[in-house]
């Protein structure tokens, strides 16, 4: 809550002075991996007002794929960009609430009692974290058997939609990060969200699970949430060194024409690092190829009017 928030933004306070940024030039992209020219995505205008925020769920049944990396910086870029950015903690795993240095002993509550409860407050359980101008909404292990707890509530599909209402026109975007698998957490993410993000691991057999994935975006669709898309598909883990990367991108690629984000995600411990020191990669290591890669993919995202 309030008073936890602020003592976990000063716990993290830290002056982050950005070095000469590492350029867009050191990022691998789709388009040059495909041989194609690669397009410049112009830093986005300021906005004038805020609200209306598009949601994003980031999506993959596989675990370690990097949801939980693109979602707390792909979320510190856009909040650098002055977007009002809220992380929502979707994985009974909690990686994201550590990974933002939210020790879940001191939370007050979490995802789950905004779920089981229908008397609280989304604004009750707001955090702020390291990160001017992103919130976040904790997870704790409990959240595990939220399925369970929902057999019996009406409309057990939209229980996160109903939590994420009242903040809609404060916030610009909302990144639900999503726990590794298609149940009901994760149908619930969907029928909130304007758009899914599918971080997919460079690596054979990522393609593998991409399917079934397809499979619950159009159940959804049809179900739930009519207006649901498919936001991209992120290579993540990219090695330059190997032509195996190359083969599986190139692979993704004729899987999911235009869909593929041309940015993408390499591989480097900066990232592990990053989850050990509680903070995204945009402040930790602000001038690594990392950041460059998040900020360049918010920049994409705006470009292409997923995001304001
Ligand atoms: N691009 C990357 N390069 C190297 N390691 C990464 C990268 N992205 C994430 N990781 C690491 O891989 C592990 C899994 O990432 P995570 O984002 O937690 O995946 P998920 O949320 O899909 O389970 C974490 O230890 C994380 O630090
Ligand atoms: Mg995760």
């Amino acid at each position: 809550m309030a008073k936890s928030a602020s003592e976990i933004s000063q716990l993290n306070a830290k002056s982050t002075i950005r070095g000469a940024s590492k350029s867009d030039s050191e990022v691998v992209t789709t388009s040059s991996v495909l041989g194609k020219a690669t397009p410049r995505f112009p830093e986005p205008a300021p906005l004038l007002s805020h609200g209306d925020a598009r949601i994003i769920s980031v999506v993959n049944q596989k675990g370690g794929v990097g949801k939980t990396t693109t979602t707390i910086n792909l979320g510190a870029a856009f909040a650098e960009m002055g977007r009002r950015v809220l992380l929502v903690d979707f994985d009974p795993q909690h990686s994201l609430s550590v990974g933002l240095n939210v020790s879940t002993r001191e939370i007050e509550g979490s995802i789950y009692d905004l779920m089981m409860d229908e008397s609280t407050k989304i604004d009750d359980f707001l955090l702020k974290t390291s990160v001017p101008g992103m919130d976040m909404v904790p997870a704790h292990e409990n959240l595990a058997g939220a399925e369970g707890g929902l057999v019996n509530v009406i409309a057990r599909e939209k229980v996160l939609k109903r939590i994420l209402n009242p903040v809609l026109d404060f916030y610009d975007v909302i990144l639900i990060d999503c726990q590794p698998s298609l149940g009901l957490l994760t149908v619930n993410a969907l029928t909130a969200s304007h758009w899914v993000l599918v971080p997919l691991e460079c690596e054979y057999f990522a393609l593998r699970g991409v399917a079934l994935l397809d499979d619950i975006i159009k159940k959804v669709q049809l179900n739930t949430n009519p207006d649901l898309q498919l936001l991209g598909i992120l290579p993540t883990m990219f090695d330059r060194k190997t032509v195996h990367s190359r083969e599986v991108l190139e692979r993704i690629s004729e899987a999911f024409p235009n869909k593929v984000c041309d940015t993408t995600i390499a591989r480097t411990v900066r990232f592990p690092e990053t989850t050990v020191a509680g903070e995204p990669i945009t402040s930790y290591a602000s001038s690594s190829v990392g950041a460059a890669s998040y900020r360049r993919l918010a920049r994409e995202l705006i470009a292409n009017g997923g995001v304001r």
